[in-house]
């Protein structure tokens, strides 16, 4: 699997936002490891990139199965060209995909301001564990375990909580959290 082309190649699903059912509903195990599963993946990338995004789970493109991608390695620059126009650069990917993932250890804890493609323009702390151990599957269907601190441990805790149907701001006080609950119902006019 040619991972570099998942940058450049796919087509941009639409990524649904809060409070839409799908966000709130416990996803599935994915079964079938097949040429429809590595096209999703492959969307899912190339939508993640395109949003911009350094995570995106299933769920958030109405899929309500156990799948992210994440990269949190990728740089990202706007930059005029000699035409005088914006252009975006992209370099140093690091995709990752994670199919039916569990964690399986956590220690110590940590603070980072998370943001959500299904959340936009919301910005707020959330407390998460420092470390991580996870084990889940690749496209092809194989067992991998991984241990993750720092950045990608939050990522990883922050998409595997859209696998069980919890949205970050879930994870705040209960005052920010109705705040931001009735904010996001009133913006889609639900
Ligand atoms: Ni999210």
């Amino acid at each position: 699997m040619n991972m570099e082309n998942y940058k450049l190649q796919g087509e941009k699903l639409p990524i649904v936002t809060y409070p839409d059912p799908v966000l709130s509903a416990k996803a599935t195990p994915v079964t079938e490891f097949g040429p429809d599963l590595n096209k999703l993946i492959k969307n899912m990338l190339f939508t993640m990139y395109h949003a911009p995004g350094i995570g995106l789970a299933a769920p958030q493109v109405g899929i309500s199965q156990r799948i992210f991608v994440l990269d949190v390695d990728y740089e990202r620059e706007v930059i005029t060209n000699s035409e005088g126009r914006d252009e975006v650069r992209m370099s140093g990917f690091n995709p990752m995909v994670f199919i039916n993932p569990i964690i399986t250890g956590t220690s110590g804890t940590t603070t980072y301001e998370e943001g959500c493609l299904s959340v936009p323009g919301v910005y707020e702390e959330v407390k998460r564990f420092q470390t991580i151990h996870v084990k889940y599957q690749n496209l092809k269907g194989e067992h991998l375990e991984l241990e993750a601190d720092d950045l990608l441990s939050i990522c990883l805790q922050h998409e595997n909580d859209h696998l069980d149907g919890i949205v970050f701001i879930e994870r705040l006080s209960n005052l920010k959290k109705n705040f931001y609950k009735k904010k996001m119902k009133k913006e889609k006019g639900t």
